[in-house]
């Protein structure tokens, strides 16, 4: 349904388009006129609306009743042809059988015994760069670490990782200031599902379904516990959540600290920070930018009254530099402390892999500051991401002191 038609909050300026390219580069101030002016904001070009204060954020998480997840946590009014449910795109009853399947695998004590992988996987990534001085941390690095745990996790060839993160990309790119799904959403929706279906079928057909996720989700099918279109939308969401956000956490807090750096001064003293700098970066600077959600009933919000069947657009980095929850929100500070921001969301659908994204962001920060502490940002060269929902870089080229001269 379509906006009531004497809504005062028609009228409102049209600052806000999470599809224009230009907001990509600094949608700070936009969020801050957002927070400020139009606490419920409505878009009439693409028909949501927004919220963007801390507690508005935290009451359309919370209240999952009402604003449901639905079909697709984006804003677009089409889901791309051929995908298939996923836990995201669930609301309860689904969404708590299919939770519940995987919560364990992910929560911090199954996932520390990675570190080592992890660490291991980082350092064979940097190692070439070292002696040079230069590096695309985005390109080299921070596109290849979580790309390789994940596929390790699920038991992808490692050849196939690149041609994988090509098509995740693929998915989730939209043209400037448009949320219309294009051919290239398309295909990489099919490539992806082909792809697991291919790898789920080999299994079957030699006999050997395996221990790693794809395995566990196979044995969920054969007990009855996921229909087959589960289980695929099941690993194409995690190809992409384990992807993309991982790496544009990195290329995040690279720029942080780099702008900060009396903050990375700290670091290089003390790494033992490293964990406080992750999680500042997810506050002040998050790779996810802003999820959406449908209204299942009317709500009422600063005085006026979303309808049902609406779009509404969580601002999730908004939220986390509201003044009227933290102090000083502007500013960056490795040691806050507070872990109540909103960059793995909140409620029922908070993020499940946080615990292995934060580890590889702090294990690939760690390794960071013992190759190249004192990098510095090349940055007419950088390039953006162009996405409504996640921010950070595509190419990130840094120098840096190489290490043989150090
Ligand atoms: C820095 C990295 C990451 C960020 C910023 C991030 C952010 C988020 C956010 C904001 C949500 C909630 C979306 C919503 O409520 O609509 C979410 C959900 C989710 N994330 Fe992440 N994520 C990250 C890494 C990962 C990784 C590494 C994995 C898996 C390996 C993962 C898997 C998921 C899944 C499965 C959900 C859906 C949970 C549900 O619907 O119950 N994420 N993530």
């Amino acid at each position: 349904m379509c906006v009531a038609e004497a809504d005062p909050i028609l009228n409102q300026p049209q600052i806000y388009d999470p599809y224009e390219y230009a907001l990509h580069d600094d949608p700070y101030p936009v969020y801050r006129r957002l927070r400020d002016e139009f606490p419920l904001y409505y878009n009439r070009k693409h028909d949501f609306y927004a919220v963007s204060r801390y507690a508005d954020c935290m009451t359309v998480l919370r209240n999952f009743k009402t604003f449901i997840n639905g079909k697709s946590t984006t804003l677009e009014k089409e889901v791309i042809p051929g995908s298939l449910p996923f836990i995201l795109s669930m609301d309860p009853p689904d969404h708590t059988r299919l939770r519940h399947l995987m919560v364990n695998q992910f929560r911090p004590h199954n996932v520390a015994p990675l570190e080592e992988v992890v660490r291991e996987t980082a350092r064979k990534l940097l190692a070439p760069h070292a002696g040079t001085g230069r590096i695309d941390i985005i390109a080299d690095f921070a596109a290849k670490l979580p790309m390789a745990i994940i596929c390790a996790l699920m038991g992808v060839d490692p050849a196939d990782e690149d041609m994988l993160r090509g098509w995740t990309d693929d998915i989730v790119h939209r043209e400037d200031g448009s949320n219309e799904i294009v051919e290239v959403n398309i295909t990489g929706t099919r490539n992806l599902l082909g792809y697991f279906e291919e790898m789920i079928q080999g299994r079957l057909a030699r006999g050997e379904v395996g221990e790693d996720i794809v395995g566990q989700l196979i044995a969920f099918e054969q007990q009855g516990k996921l229909n087959h279109a589960e289980v695929l939308g099941y690993l194409y969401l995690l190809a992409i959540a384990g992807n993309e956000t991982t790496t544009k956490l990195i290329g995040n807090f690279t720029y942080q600290l780099w702008e900060n750096r009396h903050e990375r001064d700290r670091l290089i003293g003390d790494p033992s920070l490293a964990a406080g700098a992750v999680e500042e970066t997810l506050r002040i600077d998050g790779p996810t930018q802003m999820q959406g959600r449908e209204t299942a009933e009317p709500f009422e919000l600063h005085g006026h009254t979303i309808p049902a069947g609406s779009k509404v657009a969580v601002i999730l980095t908004s939220g986390n530099r509201d003044e009227r929850h933290y102090d000083d929100p502007e500013t960056y500070r490795m040691d806050r402390g507070s872990r109540d921001h909103l960059g793995f969301g909140g409620g029922l659908h908070s993020c499940l892999g946080a615990a292995l994204a934060r580890l590889e962001g702090r294990i690939a920060l760690e390794e960071m500051l013992a190759t190249m502490p004192d990098w510095d940002i090349d940055l007419a060269s950088t390039r953006r991401m162009h996405s409504a929902y996640v921010r950070g870089y595509t190419h990130l080229p840094l120098t840096f002191t190489p290490r043989s001269a150090a």
